[in-house]
């Protein structure tokens, strides 16, 4: 028997997308990874869509909590309650102290109901587990592009589920409009695909940008006009360093008596926000009943640890702490956004403007020999083995246009985001004078002048209708969860 009948076939098809060339990047990172004094010339890993500007502020409420620890002499006497505990309602305090800090991430402008948070593993899990509620196998879910990677994986994987992507572009800072997502509609009715829904994430990733409320009310009418549903990955909320103010659906909906509220699902988590990816907390937040009580079946799949969750209940009870926690990280989000791109603009790149999110959008169709996917991926491989960063190129998240970078910048320390913009810098001032003698650093190796001498800046037109490239899935970390 050959090795594809031996196993199932979800385990042997390319589902889970992870067999692309894009990983070469986290292996790059992998095999030389940069430490400031041990491997200074090693690659720098800005492919982490990852938090830890205030971990700081985590450990001293930790340190200052032992009795929110069961694993602690002030906190051992709840160990055995908190040991058992298994049911799939999960902690009354913990799904209280969500729904609140839900409330607080958006201003308080709006409330939670506790009873309607669904436990999951992370977002991750949020995110199939809505789509085993809402669409059968073979039905589809729109997803404007640029989008999270992961979501090949996350909703289509085991679901069955398609992803029918709406084309947004730079011509308008890539808003979704009614009139791309009418194409997309029609498109998929015309190919006899059934629409189940619109799946959008605000803030996000990988533009840092958030949706307005008007576009937000287009959305929600567009919805109910079509009897899809809407699902809101918000788990970048708290991110949002800048005005203007994030707005969450929850706010339309409640301002919109029309609206049809079973159609309206939130996904959320605190990978981001907290910065706390490996808790695994995820939840959906349902208006419908029925999906409130069959996703909670469903999250057997995928409980949070009790342990987790009796942590974080007494955390994000504790207002203070909560109070401050939001506020200083988006002090140091704004700031360390600020540094990069303020650094980024000395050597002339631009990047999209945005106020929120853990990355830039970072533009470089200027660098690419030609407005094409294949330059892009040219260059992409220039940045990773040469300049030695490991950023994800725009085609990975289904960009329709060529040159986009995103660019993690909240995994790191600021030496760390000092020596990255040197060398994006240096890379870039290279291009510009490839005949200059050149003053070479460790770290740039004799292909690095070569290529860049013959690619030149050539300043391109984008075309708005360069064929896509095929699915491909970027190095993103939740496909590697398991080594990051
Ligand atoms: C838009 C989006 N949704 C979901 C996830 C998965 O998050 P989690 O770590 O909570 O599973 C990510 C992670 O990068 C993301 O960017």
């Amino acid at each position: 028997m050959g090795f594809s009948q031996l196993l199932s076939r979800m385990a042997t098809d390319n589902g889970h997308g992870e067999d692309s060339p894009y990983f070469d990047g986290w292996k790059a990172y992998d095999r030389n990874p940069y430490h400031p004094t041990k491997n200074p010339n090693g690659v720098i890993q800005m492919g982490l869509a990852e938090n830890q500007l205030s971990f700081d502020l985590i450990e001293d409420w930790i340190k200052e909590n032992p009795r929110a620890s069961i694993c602690t002499r002030e906190g051992i006497d709840a160990f055995k309650d908190i040991a058992n505990f298994q049911d799939y309602h999960g902690l009354p305090e913990f799904r209280k102290a969500v729904a609140k800090f839900m409330g607080r991430v958006r201003g308080d402008r709006v409330t939670f109901d506790p009873d309607r948070i669904v436990m999951s593993g992370g977002a991750t899990g949020a995110n199939e587990l809505i789509m085993y509620c809402l669409a059968d196998p073979g039905d589809a879910f729109l997803v404007p592009s640029p989008y999270y990677p992961a979501f090949d994986r996350d909703l289509r994987w085991r679901t069955g589920v398609q992803i029918i992507p709406v084309m947004c572009d730079n011509s308008n800072n890539f808003r979704v409009t009614k009139e791309a997502l009418e194409e997309a509609y029609q498109k998929a009715q015309e190919d006899n695909i059934r629409v189940k829904g619109l799946i959008i994430t605000n803030p996000s990733n990988p533009l840092g940008t958030i949706l307005d409320k008007e576009t937000l009310k287009g959305l929600v009418s567009f919805i109910n006009e079509k009897n899809i549903h809407l699902v809101c990955d918000e788990i970048y909320a708290a991110t949002v360093f800048r005005s203007p103010n994030f707005v969450s659906v929850s706010e339309i909906i409640e301002e919109d008596v029309n609206c049809n509220r079973n159609l309206i699902h939130i996904v959320y988590s605190l990978s981001k926000d907290m910065g706390l990816p490996g808790f695994r907390v995820g939840i959906v937040y349902s208006y419908n009943d029925a999906v409130v009580t069959c996703g909670r079946k469903m999250s057997s799949f995928g409980l949070v640890s009790s342990q987790t969750q009796h942590l974080l209940a007494s955390m994000l009870l504790d207002d203070d702490f909560v109070e401050k926690f939001l506020a200083e990280s988006s002090r140091r989000l704004a700031n360390r956004h600020n540094v990069f791109t303020k650094g980024l603009e000395l050597v002339g790149i631009g990047c999209l403007e945005s106020n929120a999110g853990l990355f830039c959008w970072m533009d470089l169709h200027r660098l690419l020999k030609e407005q094409t996917f294949e330059a892009e991926m040219i260059l992409w491989r220039m940045i990773i083995n040469d300049v030695k960063l490991n950023v994800s190129p725009g085609s990975s998240f289904h960009c329709k246009e060529p040159g986009w970078f995103r660019v993690c910048i909240a995994n790191m320390d600021d030496e760390t985001v000092e020596v990255a913009l040197e060398r994006i810098r240096t890379f870039v001032r290279q291009g510009k004078d490839a005949d200059a003698p050149v003053k070479k650093k460790h770290w740039q190796n004799s292909a690095l002048r070569l290529s860049l001498s013959s690619r030149r800046c050539d300043e391109g037109v984008l075309s708005p209708h360069s064929p896509m490239t095929p699915h491909l899935m970027s190095p993103h970390s939740p496909l590697v969860r398991a080594r990051t």
